[in-house]
């Protein structure tokens, strides 16, 4: 008995903003954003979409992939931290969307490490085959919280969506396993002030900008490194794996320099390590489900390929996962 992927899908807004742009907005430059985060540029959503339309894209181009109808869907789980608003939940708003209904629908919020926390939820329930089909989503408009006159942060973040169809399969192959951590303590460093049943909105948070995201960028960038390289020690251990047993390694886009110094504290070489932060940036938890799918669209994950999926997010929390890749190309 195990759980499996059987379809990808991910939706970017086609709207860019460049360094360049960035350049106009704030006192920065082209050469410090690619040099400090190696990030080019973002896609930012239009006015008229929400977290829910870039996750409905998603979604379909995952059900495609999968080659299902949609309402052998049984439940829907939605990854985001910037969800169309505070209640009912994007994931049921997305149900709505897609025209299912009467399914289990619900939001995590996670931040970064959503979709893989997303992935090992769908495997829980998958397992053992009380359901059997999962829409797991991670869907950010992280342009929506990002203070544009904040040069720390505003470089950092961008827009899109991932979706994929966790399915209950009779082997033991497909995500094998999963180890999921966060510490609460260091919620000071990464957070949305204002918002929340703690300083709900007034006049006063909005000119305060304390509805944006604040981040404490290079005590995160420390924590971030070690944070990553521990989850992946611990998967690998338990599962007796080593780096060379690995065929791709996934981890969040967060920054370029958190990427290397995680694949190199890891033995990994770059070759093996997917990169695509320069055309998108931070998309939060959309960064590792987008990366997955990319990486199986361009032919960089084959069947029975060794996939490890990390990451590391507010909360603080941190996920890595690992994947035996079972589905044709
Ligand atoms: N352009 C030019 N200069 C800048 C910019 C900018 N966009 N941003 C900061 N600087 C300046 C700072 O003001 C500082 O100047 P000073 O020395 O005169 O004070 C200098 O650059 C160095 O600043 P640092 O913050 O030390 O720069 P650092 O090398 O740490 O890079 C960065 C900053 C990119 C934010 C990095 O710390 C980082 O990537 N942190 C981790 C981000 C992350 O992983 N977040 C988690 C996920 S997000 C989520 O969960 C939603």
């Amino acid at each position: 008995m195990g759980s499996t992927i059987i379809g990808t899908g991910s939706y970017l807004p086609e709207k860019i903003l460049t360094n360049a742009d960035l350049e106009k907005m704030v006192d920065t430059s082209d050469e410090w954003i690619v040099t400090r985060t190696g990030i080019k540029e973002r896609r930012i959503c239009s006015e008229n979409m929400s977290s829910s339309d870039l996750g409905v894209e998603a979604a379909k181009k995952a059900i495609l992939d999968a080659g299902i109808s949609a309402d052998e869907i049984e439940m829907i789980i939605c990854a985001t931290i910037t969800s169309d608003m505070p209640f009912p939940s994007t994931a049921c708003i997305i149900q709505s969307k897609l025209g299912l209904d009467n399914i289990a629908c619900f939001d995590i919020s996670s931040a970064c490490s959503g979709f893989i926390y997303g992935l090992e939820l769908a495997r829980s329930f998958t397992n053992n085959g009380c359901y059997r089909k999962i829409l797991v989503i991670a869907a950010e408009c992280m342009s929506r919280v990002t203070d544009y006159t904040d040069r720390s942060t505003c470089v950092l973040l961008g827009d899109g969506a991932a979706a994929a169809i966790v399915s209950h399969s009779g082997d033991t192959d497909g995500i094998i396993d999963s180890y999921l951590g966060s510490s609460g303590k260091y919620g000071n460093l990464l957070y949305i002030p204002a918002g929340g049943s703690k300083l709900p909105a007034s006049h006063e948070t909005v000119s305060n900008h304390l509805h944006f995201m604040k981040m404490e960028g290079s005590a995160v960038f420390k924590i971030a490194v070690n944070a990553m390289s521990s989850a992946i020690k611990k998967i690998f251990e338990r599962n007796n794996i080593h780096a060379e047993d690995i065929s791709l390694l996934i981890p969040h886009q967060a920054n370029i320099r958190i990427i290397q110094g995680v694949a190199r504290s890891m033995g990994v070489p770059m070759e093996k390590v997917f990169v695509n932060i320069e055309k998108y940036g931070n998309m939060s938890a959309a960064s590792v489900g987008v990366a997955l799918d990319e990486a199986v669209k361009a032919g960089r994950i084959h069947k029975g390929d060794l996939v490890c999926m990390v990451s590391f997010g507010a909360g603080l929390t941190w996920a890595s996962n690992l994947i035996r890749w079972n589905k044709d190309d």
